[in-house]
């Protein structure tokens, strides 16, 4: 424990020349195997490009907290019952304002089709590295690819996590590009969620007071993209996390996690854990709906803690643009939300302003939309 304090007391002090990140992190995206890789030959000790403790603070949520919960909204019956549908806008506008997330339960997607989602990925980490390593690849407009860390040359530090990602919409893969291992689950699930997000951009609408329509009407919210992680057992979880705290830079994001745990959100400058509920999806608000919003929906912060169990296997399905580098389609706050009371937080700008900003920062922990404010 001594010896692993003074390492890092060397690096924080620049002192250090022994110590090539650069050439550790090269080696580590050579093998092509992520971290899950690194596991199957055999490491016991985390390497030292996944540090993360000088970036990040640790601070688990502290137990008095543990009442906080993420609200959790019962979709059941909604489309014909019209006072449980104005029951559930009122849960989604607060939900959305103090939390930036919820769960949802009896959202119309059966949970054999969950579980056989999260179990499709699994086999595809768990499968043999040479068939797995096909996949690697870091060309950002490739359909479907397997990673380790997206943006893994800019990070301060790596996180304890691979992935594999999907590009949905509005141009599919072909059915042979997706891995034979989870292909079927895969189209099932994200057509599934595909129409469930549309059933929420209809309740945020109406709990907007806007027309149902109004935000699938956007067309700037074109694109469904998925990113499939897996989370190895870690050998030092107090070293680094599985995920680094980060908002997304989406419209709204669907998120499927197992049983495991280990994901929180920061509510109130506290650390809450978002407990999984078995059948339950995960919904929260990303950077373009809070800027189109003018904040009445908040994009918060949100992390996943490594553990030594595992592995956790989640999929957050993404409502973003499609252009790769953004379009040119100017984004702003809605203007029928505007008034005296409430004038415009946030300048008009364009998709690929917003965009270029969240790629040029990296994981560096801070919101993209900061730069847009007035
Ligand atoms: C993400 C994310 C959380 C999780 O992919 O943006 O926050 O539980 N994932 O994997
Ligand atoms: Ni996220």
């Amino acid at each position: 424990m001594a010896a692993k304090a003074s390492n890092l007391l060397e690096s924080e002090t620049g002192k250090d020349s022994t110590y090539d990140r650069i050439a550790e992190v090269k080696a580590f995206d050579e093998t092509k195997l992520g971290v899950k890789g690194l596991l199957e030959s055999g490491v016991t000790k985390m390497p030292r490009m996944f540090y993360s403790t000088k970036v990040e603070d640790h601070t688990q949520t502290s137990p008095c907290d543990s009442k906080l919960r993420v609200p959790i909204i019962d979709l059941q019956d909604i489309d014909t019952n019209s006072s449980l549908r104005v029951e559930a806008l009122d849960k989604i506008r607060s939900a959305c304002k103090e939390w930036g997330f919820f769960q949802v339960v009896n959202h119309g997607i059966g949970v054999e089709v969950l579980d056989e989602m999260i179990c499709g990925i699994r086999r595809f980490h768990e499968q043999d590295g040479e068939v797995r390593k096909r996949f690697y690849c870091r060309d950002l407009n490739k359909k479907v690819r397997y990673f380790s860390n997206g943006t893994l040359f800019k990070d301060p530090a790596a996180n304890w996590r691979d992935t594999i990602s999907f590009f949905l919409t509005p141009d599919p893969p072909m059915p042979e590009e997706i891995p034979a291992v989870c292909r079927d689950i895969v189209i099932e699930y994200s057509e599934k969620v595909r129409a469930l997000g549309f059933t929420i951009f209809e309740l945020f609408s109406e709990a907007l007071g806007l027309h149902s329509s109004y935000l699938n009407e956007l067309e700037s919210a074109d694109g469904q993209f998925l990113l499939c992680h897996y989370y190895p057992p870690c050998p030092e979880p107090e070293l680094t996390m599985g995920a680094s705290k980060h908002t997304d830079n989406s419209f709204l994001t669907i998120l499927l996690q197992d049983q495991m745990g280990g994901l929180q959100v920061l509510h109130e400058n506290k650390w809450i854990d978002v407990h999984p509920v078995h059948g339950s999806l995960v919904v929260n608000i990303g950077d373009f709906l809070q800027l189109l919003t003018n904040d009445k929906f908040v994009s918060v912060y949100h992390r996943v803690l490594s553990r030594h169990t595992g592995p956790r296997i989640s999929v957050a399905s993404f409502f973003v643009n499609s252009t790769p580098q953004g379009s040119s389609k100017v984004v702003g706050p809605i203007k029928e939300l505007l008034s005296e009371d409430n004038p415009p937080l946030y300048r008009d700008t364009t998709v690929k302003d917003v965009k270029a900003h969240y790629f040029e920062k990296g994981l560096d922990g801070n919101s993209s939309l900061h730069s847009f404010r007035l």
